[in-house]
């Protein structure tokens, strides 16, 4: 990733090949930000009175001043002050980084957006304004540099140039504050880099044994406690749902268990359950091939777990974390599942398998009914588990479900925090006959309306006695389009929101 940093110096002393000064575009505060700008940079006058420039958003205007230590400096528009925000912040800086990609500057800087805006603005920054402030403009900044380019040969490598962001105060106590940031920022974003990688990473890449491999290799260097049950285990175990859905894959399953200690016991426990289905073919059930490929990203829940237990080990954070991830391919074969096949759950509940193609509720089943053992003060589970989600919210929400109001208000107000929106959907009675069985406890496919919801119906009936959340991120994992500061694939959503949720868990 790239290194981020932060620095207490000026406008004119800041060395980097390209240095960013956010614009608005409302006529006074332009006027006195262009004002100002002139007085301090040297001979580039000439271009601010042409009029091709007044700060609306993305608008980019080049200087190239006679007395500053950066050669080049960007004004870049930042649109009404009005409409500043955390996230149109976050939005900037990864406009501000790939106008550094195409200057193909390697160190670029960032002066801190107007403080008297800042001062002045409705928006809520939250209890440590300039702190968060800088969370959201390394968060912009290193994901939207983001680039998976691991498979490009030397000449096709269109990895991005910048390598260095630097974040500049001019006042020392803001400094310090986006220092903190800065680093709290720079975690976060390497877990959010891990679970992109994992997903966007090919099925060839990415099967179950090299999934545990990769949560072995962040458990071993950043110091949480990871366990991989292979498949003798998991046999004896009785996860009948994992190991139906693994049958038709000449790769066995994983269950991987990852713990992070945490120093408060009062704090209790959260455990964080993740889809991992490595390729999902749709098995027996198959999947028109039309953007198939795509279901290689099917494990996308478990990479936002993976990412999280880095980062919340990474964070010291005091509270007891678990993650769960019950890993197979779902392929077809002689041995596959069956449409009609009955299995056997973990907890003894049995479900008739109407679609081979609805296997993540499957091994879902498994890993929360498993989850009781750990006595959690809530489970959080993550997958990309149906269309009828994407359907319903498109790509901008998550779809949330779960038996707590308390638990799914902590999760929006994190979701409008970091812009990893959750929406909830409901769970009323009447749904849970629509996956009523005639040979087994349940069935794992409902009619075809409201997919979403019996989705959720049907993880209900394996849940323990724990306040429970369900995010469907089927939409919000896998990106057709790029977005702001996440390009298309895998977008790591999960970290971030799972990383605020239990960040002010910790402040209870
Ligand atoms: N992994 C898919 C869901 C999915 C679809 C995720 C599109 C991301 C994008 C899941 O296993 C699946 O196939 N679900 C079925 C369920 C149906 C058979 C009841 C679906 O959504 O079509
Ligand atoms: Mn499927
Ligand atoms: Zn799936």
């Amino acid at each position: 990733m790239v290194t981020l940093q932060s620095k207490y110096t000026t406008l004119t002393k800041t060395k980097a090949d390209m240095l960013t000064v956010f614009v608005f575009e409302d006529k006074n505060i332009y006027k006195r930000q262009i004002k100002n700008i002139k007085t301090r940079l040297k001979g580039i006058s000439a271009p601010l009175d042409a009029g091709i420039f007044s700060g609306k958003e993305q608008e980019r205007l080049m200087l190239y001043p006679l007395n500053s230590a950066s050669k080049r400096i960007l004004l870049l528009g930042l649109g009404k002050a009005e409409k500043l925000s955390l996230e149109q912040l976050r939005r900037a800086s990864a406009w501000a980084a790939k106008a550094g990609t195409d200057q193909k500057a390697t160190t670029i800087a960032l002066l801190e957006p107007d403080p008297d805006i800042i001062a002045k603005t409705t928006s809520d920054f939250g209890d440590s304004v300039w702190g968060n402030i800088g969370i959201a403009l390394a968060e912009g900044a290193a994901l939207g540099l983001y680039a998976y380019d691991k498979y490009f040969s030397r000449e096709l490598k269109k990895g991005n140039t910048v390598k260095q962001v630097t974040f500049i105060s001019e006042n020392k106590s803001r400094a310090k504050q986006i220092a903190k940031g800065v680093h709290i920022a720079q975690v976060i974003c390497e877990g959010t880099y891990l679970a992109r990688d994992l997903e966007n990473a090919p099925g060839n890449e990415i099967y179950p044994d090299s999934l545990a491999g990769r949560a072995r290799e962040s458990g071993r260097k950043y110091k949480f406690n990871v366990t991989v049950f292979d498949e003798k285990k998991i046999r004896k175990l009785r996860m009948g749902g994992l190991l139906g859905v693994a049958q038709g894959s000449a790769k066995p399953p994983r269950f991987i268990v990852m713990e992070h200690k945490g120093k408060n016991s009062r704090l209790g426990t959260v455990v964080l359950v993740g889809k991992g289905v490595t390729f999902d073919s749709g098995g027996i059930s198959i999947k028109p091939s039309a953007n198939m490929a795509e279901m290689k990203m099917d494990m996308s829940g478990a990479a936002a777990v993976i990412g999280t237990m880095q980062a919340a080990a990474r964070l010291k954070l005091p509270v007891r974390i678990v993650g769960l991830v019950p890993a197979t391919e779902n392929l077809l074969g002689g041995a596959a599942m069956k449409p009609g096949d009955i299995l056997t759950h973990y907890n003894g509940k049995t479900s008739e398998v109407d679609n081979t193609d609805a296997e993540g509720r499957l091994i879902l089943a498994d890993a929360l009914s498993y989850a009781s053992r750990y006595r959690p003060d809530v489970v959080i589970d993550l997958a990309t588990l149906t269309g009828a989600c994407v359907v319903a919210l498109g790509n901008y929400a998550t779809g949330m479900m779960g038996n707590n109001d308390e638990m799914m208000h902590r999760l929006k107000l994190s979701g409008e925090r970091t812009y990893e929106r959750v929406w909830q959907l409901p769970m009323f009675d009447e749904y849970e006959k629509l996956i009523k069985s005639d040979v087994a406890d349940v069935k794992n496919v409902g009619p075809r309306w409201g997919g979403a919801i019996t989705a959720a119906m049907f993880l209900k009936k394996f849940i323990g006695n724990y306040k429970w959340v369900h995010l469907d991120i089927a939409g919000t994992a896998i990106l057709e389009e790029a977005q702001d500061y996440a390009p298309k694939g895998g977008s790591g959503v999960g970290v971030r929101l799972l990383i605020d949720f239990l960040r002010y868990w910790s402040k209870d």
